[in-house]
Formats: structure tokens, sequence, C-alpha cells
């Protein structure tokens, strides 16, 4: 695997899960697959999650990790051309690019969207960048559009309670307020890779946040949230901005709503199957969901981002095993 952006970057969804399975039974198993090879994870943005899991997956495989924070400590990158670099950027990012290739053997991007030019943002513009001129396998740490490694932790924990279930869940994607303006790409993958997995997947937003259909074509989009919660055994809570589709084109990165009858209380997971609730973190309290709820015994918020760990040492193993 030389890049990881898709769940198709994957292949089959079953055998990427059964894999994940057996390196939560022993995530050291292939700690001799990394010696001598280099993890590069560059962030252009903050983490807590990805910066701590991705880190400990390389470590579980025996890689060396560099961590560069791109705002803090190294110069000023200008990520667009044709520029006349006459203002605070001292580099620009096609010679930062194969510099950054020469000392390692991997490279995790974390990338968000600006949510101002949404063509530059959905041609996932700067990872493509990477994975043109590092002449590195490169991996998704979120990007402008998709946030994999996410989704598939969430995946790993999807499957992990619904076999106590015995049976198909049902799993939605519900869009809660924010005060700021948030990107797309958790919201994208999560559907993306539900729609891949055995699940009955519901998304439920107000009008205007309808997600992009590559990542959702065959989903059920539900504008009532509550006739979406019914009979639910996972809510997924998630903020996200416009995301520009059709008629909302011109308003792209907008905040639309910040209706607080969205926000997930303990009234809302009464319509639910008993639901699990779930969200990647960091999540707002009392905008995106209510203490009550997040402190629930049924809030999954911990374990998945432990499977965080679990995910990206699945992801590095594939990497590591087609360099
Ligand atoms: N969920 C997630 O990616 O968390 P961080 O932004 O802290 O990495």
């Amino acid at each position: 695997m030389k890049s990881f952006l898709n769940v198709q970057d994957l292949g089959e969804l079953n055998a990427a899960l059964r894999e994940a399975a057996e390196i939560k039974a022993d995530r050291y198993k292939y700690d001799s697959l990394g010696k001598n090879k280099t993890l590069l994870m560059v962030f252009f943005n903050n983490s807590l999650r990805t910066r701590l899991s991705t880190q400990k997956a390389a470590m579980n495989l025996g890689m060396n990790v560099i961590v560069l924070d791109v705002n803090a400590g190294a110069w000023k990158l200008e990520t667009e051309r044709g520029v006349i670099m006459d203002g605070d950027k001292s580099e620009h990012l096609l010679e930062a690019i194969p510099v950054m290739g020469c000392y390692c053997d991997v490279i995790g991007i974390r990338s968000f969207a600006g949510l101002t030019d949404r063509d530059y943002d959905y041609a996932e513009t700067v990872y493509h960048q990477f994975l043109k001129y590092s002449g590195k396998p490169v991996f998704a740490m979120e990007t402008a559009t998709v946030h994999p490694l996410q989704a598939f932790a969430d995946l790993i924990t999807i499957d992990e309670y619904s076999q106590k279930m015995g049976k198909r869940p049902k799993v939605v994607l519900t869009w809660a307020p924010h005060p700021r303006s948030l990107p797309q790409a958790v919201p994208n993958s999560f559907a993306q890779w539900m729609l891949a997995a055995d699940v009955d997947f519901v998304i439920t937003h107000p009008e205007g946040y309808e997600l992009d259909p590559v990542f959702t074509a065959g989903a059920c989009i539900e504008y009532d949230q509550r006739k979406a919660f019914e009979g639910a055994d996972f809510i997924y809570a998630k903020n996200w901005s416009c995301p520009g589709v059709g008629k909302y084109r011109a308003d792209y990165g907008k905040i639309l709503s910040k209706d607080m009858s969205w926000t997930v209380d303990a009234e809302h997971m009464s319509w639910t199957n008993n639901a699990h609730f779930m969200h990647c973190l960091p999540v707002r309290r009392g905008m995106i969901v209510t203490d009550d709820v997040i402190e629930a015994p049924t809030s999954l918020v911990i374990p998945e981002a432990a499977n965080r760990e679990i995910s990206a040492t699945v992801v590095l193993k594939r990497i590591l095993q087609s360099v």
C-alpha cells in the first residue's frame, strides 16, 4: 500500500478487521517489521489522539519516528504554486517535501481543509503533493476531506460491540452544533467506511449539510433527527460545516445552523435501541453532547480512541509490507 486515503486502499474490509483483531490480541507481533525504518509524521494542525496513537503504532512495529510540527519550529511553508513569496513563508512545500523524503521511509500527513476554496480542498492538493514529490508511501492522518485512521478505528469499535449484540447494527451519523467552522473529513470518511461495512447506515443533519456524494452515494439521509435515531444501535455525533454541495456551493465552509435542538442528550438517546454513543474527540460538551450521555456506560468515546492505535498499526504494517 503506497497511499492510504480511502476505504478502498485497504482492500477487503473483513480481512482488515481480522488483521485488526490479530494486532489487538498481540500488538507487538510484528515488532521487527519496522526495524531501521523511519516514520515521519508531518502536522500542519493540532492533534492529541492521532499524534500519540500513530507514534505508538510505529513503535509497536519497531519503527523510528520523527515528528514535524510545521507551524512550531519549522520554516513557515508556502503550499501554493505560482505565488510571489514576499510574505512570512520562507520555504516552499515543493522543496520541503523531497527533503523530508530523504530522511524517512513512510510519511503521515495531517493537513486540514482551509474551507475557503472547495476545489483546492477536495482535490486533496497538499496530500497529493506529498505523494508525488516525496518518493515515499504516504498516509492521511486527517487531510482536507478524509480521516481514514479514525474511520477504521470507529469500524473496529462498532464491529467489536455489535458482535456482542448478535445482529446487523443500525448506525446513525448525526450532525450536532458547534461554535466554529469545522471540516467534513471525519463525517466523509465515517460515511464512506460505514457504506462499505455490514451495517444499516443513516445520516441525519439539517438542510444544507449534505455531504459530498463521493462519500455518501447510496446512504439513507433522514432530515428528521428523531426518526433517524429510532432503533439505532450506535449514534455517531459530529459537527461539520457546509460541504457546499449543489445549491449550497457558495456556502462551502460556512456555519448554516447552530440549532441546539440537535445536541445529543438523554432524550435523544431514549429514542434509540439503548444505543452506544460515539464521537472521534475532541468534543465540545454542551454543544455536541451532554455530560450524562458522554459519561454513560454506553459511551464508546474512549474505546474508539484506544482503537486508533490498532487501526494505525494495521495501516503501517500494510505499508511496511509493501516497501
Ligand atoms: N480524533 C482525532 O483525530 O483526534 P486528534 O485531532 O486529537 O488527533
